[in-house]
């Protein structure tokens, strides 16, 4: 069989891209105060900002759209959307948002108090916002080979077992759940293993503590696992997902994600206990527990991509086109996150800018070169999106362990031609690292910052 990978689609749709001039893209910049959130997306080339939402949909999601019922209760979508979901997860209690985050705010709102504690293998950063919001600590306790960018353990996203026991040991009564998040985004789109996550739910159910799962890329996780894990070859996937989801008590996700979808969420859960409470809180921040913020016709598009994102030809594409993306990298000795992860390829600032002082937050720098060199748009997971006020030394930050750019793949969306371009800017930066000039913050909000702060080069 050839070694090429073809996609397995054709395309029946364009939608015209292009690459604006050197100048303007250094007006573009400075415009937006060296922030690529603030860049209009006709400015630029190559957009691998995120992978939510981003996807690109199916003729028969596109179809599903002309079948949306836009009735205010009950509508046909909505059992459609709740049918797939309880099959695939089977979880019972369906509640519909409109994206992850309002799944978190739901629940944190809901069971968390003041002082709580909520251990996740890395929280996402809205994840931990809803947490901290609430009056909650957001603990992140992945294993140690997953705050290290080099080594290729198969498992990096993995939780510690041992920290988790012992969390769960000294603050009883102070932990309403556990979370796990697959992959894990913030430490590199990294799967955690069947065993591992058999391993949380046991630490779990022994302290009588929930663990929850953030769903977001469960289908690539899985795909993870019958690649990677001992004896789980050639199962099928849908079984690999619905055995891990068998070993939770519920899950949030964002269906922008693995849900194939430009826009969608749910909150899943086994147990009726928190479930009038929840529905409640939707009609208030979102909607009837029947739409949670949705056009029916979006709940049809999110209950056919949960399908589709489970077709193993998809998924070996989908895994084997980020794999190559990262690889091209990794040959040039551009230094990434390895094994390369789910949805993204990471690179590692603090190793490609050497020269910078981690307080110049390296991995911003290198965001704001791909754009100004291919108009190529990444996002910053590093000392901006998650730095912290140091409270024993005032003016200077706690920087998380890994400061990472983040080239993020939508779905279904770029070819393997799009991302040889983008390795090829990445490649270009590289010859000349010590050219990249540090920032500096000269504004920024209280929460969340990384969205809107504006910075100088240094
Ligand atoms: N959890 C994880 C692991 C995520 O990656 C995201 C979103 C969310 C929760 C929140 O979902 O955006 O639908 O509210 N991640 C996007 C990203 C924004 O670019 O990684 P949402």
């Amino acid at each position: 069989m050839s070694r090429l990978q073809p996609e397995p689609w054709r395309v029946k749709v364009v939608e015209p891209i292009r690459l604006i001039g050197r100048e303007e893209r250094e007006a573009r910049l400075e415009g937006a105060g060296y922030n690529v959130f603030g860049i209009a997306s006709e400015d630029i080339y190559i957009d691998l900002l995120t992978d939510s939402g981003t996807s690109a949909m199916s003729d028969s999601q596109w179809a599903g759209l002309m079948r949306g019922d836009e009735s205010y209760a009950g509508g046909r979508n909505y059992a459609h959307f709740e049918r797939t979901v309880q099959e695939i997860f089977g979880l019972p209690f369906v509640i519909p948002t409109h994206q992850g985050r309002v799944a978190e705010n739901l629940l944190f709102s809901t069971v968390l108090k003041p002082g709580d504690i909520v251990p996740n293998n890395t929280h996402f950063d809205t994840t931990r916002a809803n947490i901290e919001v609430n009056g909650g600590t957001a603990l992140d306790l992945v294993v140690a080979e997953g705050k290290r960018a080099k080594g290729r353990h198969p498992f990096k996203g993995n939780i510690d077992l041992e920290r988790l026991d012992q969390c769960l040991t000294e603050n009883r009564g102070r932990v309403p759940l556990v979370m796990l998040t697959l992959t894990n985004n913030s430490g590199g789109g990294q799967p955690v293993s069947l065993g591992n996550i058999r391993g949380a739910h046991d630490v779990c159910a022994r302290h009588g503590v929930p663990l929850l799962i953030d769903a977001c890329r469960f289908a690539e996780n899985a795909w993870f696992i019958r690649e990677r894990e001992p004896g789980q070859a050639n199962r099928p996937v849908r079984e690999i997902v619905r055995e891990i989801f068998d070993l939770s008590e519920g899950c949030t996700m964002s269906a922008k994600k693995d849900g194939l979808a430009n826009i969608g969420g749910f909150l899943a859960l086994r147990d009726e206990t928190w479930v009038e409470k929840l529905k409640n809180m939707l009609i208030l921040i979102e909607g009837f527990p029947t739409y949670g913020g949705l056009a029916g016709r979006d709940l049809e598009a999110v209950a056919l991509g949960l399908r589709e994102v489970l077709d193993e030809n998809y998924l070996a594409f989908r895994i084997g086109q980020v794999t190559a993306f990262g690889e091209a990298l990794v040959s040039a000795g551009v230094p990434v996150v390895e094994p390369i992860g789910g949805h993204a390829v990471y690179i590692d600032g603090r190793a490609f800018a050497p020269h910078l002082p981690p307080e110049q937050y390296p991995a911003e720098a290198l965001t704001i070169a791909l754009y100004r060199e291919g108009a190529v748009r990444a996002v910053e997971i590093g000392g901006v999106m998650f730095g912290r006020p140091d409270p024993q030394r005032p003016g200077r930050e706690i920087l998380p362990s890994l400061d990472l750019v983040r080239l993020a793949v939508p779905r279904r969306v770029y070819t393997n031609t799009h991302l040889e371009y983008v390795a090829e800017v990445v490649r270009e930066i590289h010859r000349n690292p010590d050219k990249l000039r540090g920032v500096r913050i000269v504004h920024q909000a209280p929460v969340l910052r990384h969205f809107t702060a504006r910075f100088e080069l240094v």
